[in-house]
């Protein structure tokens, strides 16, 4: 799938965040988008995830050159992940197998795939471990379960890593490393550390000024 993104506008509050911001994403790999606090760079994947909407511009995804029709379709092919993932109070199972509870598939394909998602990230041993009890890095990966389980073409991670200690850190990265491996995913991140983007990022992007620079 290919991401075009032209000319992008948003403001809030009489504040212009995003500005003329075009950028097409049409390979696969991993994009990592960097940039200040503050710069715009959450606000760009909300808009790209199709979770929110720009004042102006244009947000197309294609198939080989077909361009997709803006619909819930769509969005089932898009995840993104927050930087702080809320969770459900309820089993680690649970929470990964929900979005695909909704979609009504049956309870046997359900627990493969939910398994599978959890041993991808490491978190075999806790299924039936509650939620809440989880620490913040495993909690971020049961974060990433959720959202691989559904199989995204285009997954966002926003600040996959950010207040997440250094052993979960490096789990995350190399998990993003498995992800582009088995090549399912585009996957747009976001992050403010130089040297992540180096080791995970095939494509480095800078946010500034309300644009994409690379
Ligand atoms: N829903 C919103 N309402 C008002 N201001 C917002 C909203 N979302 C983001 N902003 C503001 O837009 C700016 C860019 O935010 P954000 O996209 O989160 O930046 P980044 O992720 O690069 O740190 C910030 O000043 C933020 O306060
Ligand atoms: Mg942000």
């Amino acid at each position: 799938m290919k991401l075009d993104v032209s000319h992008l506008t948003k403001t809030y509050d009489k504040k212009t965040i995003l500005n003329d911001c075009s950028y097409v994403f049409d390979k696969t790999g991993t994009y990592v988008l960097m940039g200040p606090n503050g710069c715009g760079k959450s606000t760009f994947l909300r808009i790209c995830a199709m979770l929110e909407r720009q004042d102006s511009g244009d947000i197309a995804y294609f198939d080989n050159s077909t361009v997709l029709a803006n619909d819930i379709t769509l969005k089932r092919r898009l995840t993104l992940v927050l930087p702080r993932t809320g969770v459900f109070n309820t089993t680690v199972f649970k929470n990964v197998a929900y979005g695909l509870k909704i979609r009504g598939l049956h309870h046997t394909v359900i627990e493969r795939k939910v398994n599978a998602a959890l041993d991808f990230v490491g978190l075999g041993p806790k299924t039936g471990q509650h939620a809440r009890t989880l620490s913040s890095g495993e909690t971020q990966r049961l974060g990433i379960a959720r959202a691989l389980v559904l199989e995204p073409e285009v997954l966002f991670l926003d600040e996959p890593t950010a207040s997440i200690d250094e052993e979960n850190t490096q789990i995350i990265e190399s998990i993003i490393g498995a992800m582009k491996k088995e090549g399912r995913s585009t996957i747009i991140m976001t992050t403010h550390d130089r040297e992540q983007a180096t080791r995970v990022g095939d494509f480095q992007l800078v946010m500034r000024n309300g644009r994409i620079e690379t």
